[in-house]
């Protein structure tokens, strides 16, 4: 098979290393890629959301199957776009990918096929908004309706945080047409986990279960950004949970969306909040975890081709994924000043000393190779991946890798896996 994956992250060179190990593809490439995917597939000079542009490159290289990394790329309607011209792609259509690119439509088809979320209430007007705020106090989280890159969301602690968050999605419009709506919900207490399955649209196949890091600094602190590491499998997540995860929120999504005349092939990604009273659907994604997808990809045994082309052909009932018996821990290195501005260029020293380690892995995210060396050339700049037979191991042989290497501004979280390491082995 001739696959291609659209994307340039952490994610997308985590899917080209499990693809490049199955017999089944014959060629890789990969669209716009980054510096180390060109080791692993062709690079295409292709942006992700260049949806025409991609859907005319793979129909004259007779690409197979493409795989759609980011979320951007899915609302833009590439999918819709590549099944026009008879291509066959991962990923859910325009309307179904609303699921991730409107927080509104997600909350009321929770309502409607009663998902357990956050109490909520969608604004389109700043002053209701207000005063909705002000009756319900804090804390209280307000979001913008649109795709924001993960930074849309503002949990306020305080009345004047709430209706300055309001201001600046609604009056500033700092995340433009995303923000013109905006969700207020309840504050939710709890871990967060990320419930990742491919689905044809009528099964769900589970992934391990994992946990992302979204603040930049030690114990949850700072600012949201992109994910700053993530674990899998989530001990926190046992089979009881799972169980319950799947009967109340993920099947009742997926055929909540078939019944809606919106079948979502591809992934489902639901964010959740173990609360007391159970878990809650925090948000919905439809693509893979970035990092999540990097923690869980090395555990994976079995083939992942079968997963993609059968949700693709609408027979994932059939497939079947093998898992090691092992854990991994991704800890991302990112540049100096992420998620605000940062410098690009810097070189990357020491990569090739993990180069064939075993139980090791660099996939890169926002790095370009230049004349032989790896330079830094975004936000999010390395993830490195360390397995181990126990969770403490993986954490070790990840951090102790990152020894090895640096760049000027390098910074990462020391306490990635806090909450899991703290659990003892076989606690609930
Ligand atoms: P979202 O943009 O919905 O994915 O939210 C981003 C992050 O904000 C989540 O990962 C949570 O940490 C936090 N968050 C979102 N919704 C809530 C909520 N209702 N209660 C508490 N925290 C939330
Ligand atoms: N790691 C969070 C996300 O992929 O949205």
């Amino acid at each position: 098979m001739r696959i291609l994956v659209i994307g340039s992250g952490g994610r997308e060179h985590a899917l080209l290393w499990k693809l490049s190990q199955s017999s089944e593809v014959d060629k890789l490439y990969c669209a716009p890629g980054n510096g180390g995917i060109g080791e692993l597939a062709e690079v295409v000079d292709v942006g992700s959301e260049d949806v025409e542009a991609l859907a005319e490159f793979a129909e004259n290289q007779d690409i197979d199957l493409a795989v759609v990394g980011p979320e951007a790329a899915l609302a833009k309607g590439i999918v819709d776009v590549f099944e026009k011209r008879g291509l066959r792609i991962f990923g859910p259509r325009k309307a179904a990918a609303k699921l991730e690119s409107s927080k509104s439509f997600a909350k009321n088809l929770m309502k409607k096929y009663k998902i357990p979320t956050a109490q909520f209430a969608v604004f389109d007007d700043a002053q209701a908004a207000r005063a909705y705020v002000r009756q319900l106090g804090v804390p209280i989280v307000i979001k913008a309706d649109g795709l924001c890159a993960g930074k849309g969301t503002i949990v306020a602690h305080t009345l004047s945080e709430a209706l300055g968050a309001v201001d600046l999605l609604m009056e500033d419009k700092i995340f433009k047409q995303a923000g013109e709506r905006i969700i207020i919900e309840e504050r939710l207490i709890g871990e967060e986990v990320s419930i990742i399955v491919g689905t044809d649209g009528v099964t769900a196949l589970p992934l391990a279960a994992s946990q992302d890091h979204k603040r930049l600094l030690d114990g949850d602190k700072g600012p949201n950004t992109g994910g700053m590491g993530a674990y899998a499998p989530a001990p926190v997540v046992d089979d009881v949970l799972s169980k319950q995860v799947m009967e109340e929120v993920i099947l009742p999504t997926i055929h909540g969306m078939t019944n809606e005349g919106l079948a979502l092939k591809g992934v489902l990604y639901a964010g959740l909040m173990l609360t007391s009273d159970g878990p809650k659907v925090l948000e919905y994604n439809v693509r893979f975890g970035d990092p999540e997808i990097q923690a869980i990809l090395p555990l994976l045994k079995s083939d992942l081709v079968p997963l993609l082309d059968d949700a693709v052909e609408g027979r994932l009932s059939l497939t079947q994924c093998a898992w090691e018996k092992a854990s991994c821990a991704c800890v991302v290195l990112a540049s100096g000043g992420y998620p605000g501005e940062f410098a690009i260029g810097k070189e990357i020293r020491g990569l090739e000393r993990l180069k064939d380690k075993p139980d090791l892995w660099a996939f890169h995210a926002g790095t370009k190779k230049d004349r032989g060396r790896f330079l830094s050339w975004g936000g999010r700049v390395l993830n490195i991946v360390g397995r181990g037979a126990t969770l403490e191991e993986a954490f070790k042989r990840a951090y102790e890798a990152i020894g090895e290497i640096g760049f000027d501004g390098m910074q990462y979280r020391k306490d990635i896996g806090h909450r899991a390491l703290k659990r003892p082995v076989g606690a609930k």
